[in-house]
């Protein structure tokens, strides 16, 4: 049975004959009693559809697209493996991340080191596994990468890293690509200019192309078609041999009904056509195309369970009914003022009857998970399910309250699989010395 806001879910949702919210062939209430709440629910069949669409999309318009997945949004080494069956690459942002990798044997040279302050013994550990590429952010990288590589006798192959000066339109915390930016090296102000000089006369390090990345959710394509034909621009006055280009990640998914982000097709058709007709105009051979989403692969395949608990009705004010995580699990809300949906997972069908506010369990007045929205009437013990939740709120959890971050599961086939087991209060205190 398929039910309404279905599209924000992963692909094997339905609703069971008992108004149950099935997925993955497996009964979320099932799921909530063997594992325990707040529970993060990963659909296999999604997440392999997502990795599938991008590379196909990319590489049916242009053959030589590489798709490398964005570990910030969300990583643990099942997620790797998958990823690494998949035939994707992987953008790491830290020695964590890297470590991860690792774990599951993940082909090194397909693995990209971003961040804007690496430190030494990240970018060590990097040239110790013979990284891919290292995304060079900044003059002092780019000399310490230089200095450790020569130190080794090697040569690190390097994209620089540009800011183009595009304004993606989306939420300030997550624009990058504009001048005030901490990320790369401006075109604008001359500093990419030097730094692509300054990167081809460093011994350690090959400069084999230019990556910018915009921000992140982007619903318009303008932006980076803009961007890509600047770059272009940029590395055609500067003589630089393009043999790849990366234009970052930033893909939008749908959070709520009224959203409508563009399809994978349709950012695919936008960056291509951009690249190619901009390499046609000044007489560049097509570069390799690195695109590196996060939450468009992992967002749509995770769904959010909760158990509600506590409400307070203040009459003529609003009723909030709270569930048993919050801003520990998904601290998106709280930080972004991001909007979700919400279905109760054990009522599918039943019809919606009160506005509420969805309160998290942790101490602060900020700590609300959904406001005002309209569900079927609320009672202790009913099990709420948030879609699209699979990008961001896993990988930015604290254990703020002390409160044990959640277990997650995969599901796949009524199978359900846990890929990462609830912290118990002896994880919390394992760090502590007396
Ligand atoms: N590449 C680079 C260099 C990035 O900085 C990012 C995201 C991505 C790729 C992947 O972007 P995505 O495809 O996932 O949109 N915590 C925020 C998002 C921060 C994004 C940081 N960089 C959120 O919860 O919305």
């Amino acid at each position: 049975m398929s039910f309404a806001n279905s599209f924000l879910f992963p692909n094997t949702a339905e609703a069971s004959g008992q108004g149950h919210l099935v997925l993955g062939g497996c009964d979320v209430t099932h799921l909530a009693a063997e594992f325990g709440t707040p529970l993060y629910v990963y659909d296999e069949a999604t997440l392999r559809d997502r990795c599938r669409e991008f590379l196909g999309e990319f590489q049916r318009r242009y053959p030589k697209s590489a798709v490398i997945y964005a570990c910030k949004a969300f990583i643990n080494t099942s997620l790797a493996r998958l990823f690494r069956e998949e035939g994707l690459g992987l953008d790491v942002v830290s020695g964590g991340e890297l470590a991860v990798a690792q774990r599951v044997a993940f082909p090194p040279e397909r693995i990209y080191f971003h961040g804007n302050n690496k430190s030494r013994e990240e970018l060590e550990m990097a040239l110790d596994c013979r990284i891919g590429r290292v995304v060079v952010d900044n003059f002092h990288e780019l000399a310490l990468l230089g200095r450790l590589a020569s130190h080794r006798g090697v040569v690190q192959d390097v994209l620089i890293r540009v800011s183009p000066g595009i304004d993606p339109h989306t939420h300030a915390y997550t624009t990058t690509g504009v001048l005030d930016s901490k990320f790369g090296f401006p075109i604008q102000t001359g500093q990419a200019k030097e730094a692509v000089g300054k990167a081809m006369r460093e011994r350690g390090v090959r400069v084999v192309g230019l990556h910018f990345h915009l921000g992140s959710p982007i619903f318009e394509m303008e932006p980076f078609a803009r961007a890509m034909e600047l770059t272009l621009d940029f590395a055609s006055q500067e003589g630089l041999p393009l043999r790849e280009i990366s234009p970052g990640g930033g893909f939008a998914i749908a959070y709520t009904r009224d959203q409508r982000p563009p399809s994978v097709g349709e950012y695919a058709q936008a960056i291509t056509a951009s690249l190619e007709s901009r390499c046609r105009a000044l007489g560049l051979e097509p570069p390799l195309l690195v695109i590196e989403p996060g939450r468009a692969i992992v967002g749509p395949a995770g769904v959010a369970l909760y158990r509600v608990g506590a409400s307070k009705d203040i009459p003529g004010v609003r009723r909030y009914v709270a569930v048993d995580g919050g801003m520990g699990d998904n601290i998106r809300p709280a930080l972004y003022g991001s909007q979700y949906e919400a279905v109760v997972a054990n009522k599918m069908g039943v019809e919606e009857g009160e506005r509420v506010t969805i309160a998290g369990r942790f101490c602060e007045s900020g700590d609300v998970l959904l406001r005002d929205v309209t569900l079927p009437r609320l009672e202790a013990g009913d099990l709420l399910a948030i879609p699209a939740a699979g990008a961001y709120a896993p990988a930015m959890a604290s254990n703020y309250n002390l409160a044990p971050r959640p277990a997650i599961v995969m599901v796949a086939d009524g199978q359900a699989r846990l890929i990462r087991r609830r912290e118990t209060y002896q994880d919390l205190m394992s760090n502590d010395l007396l």
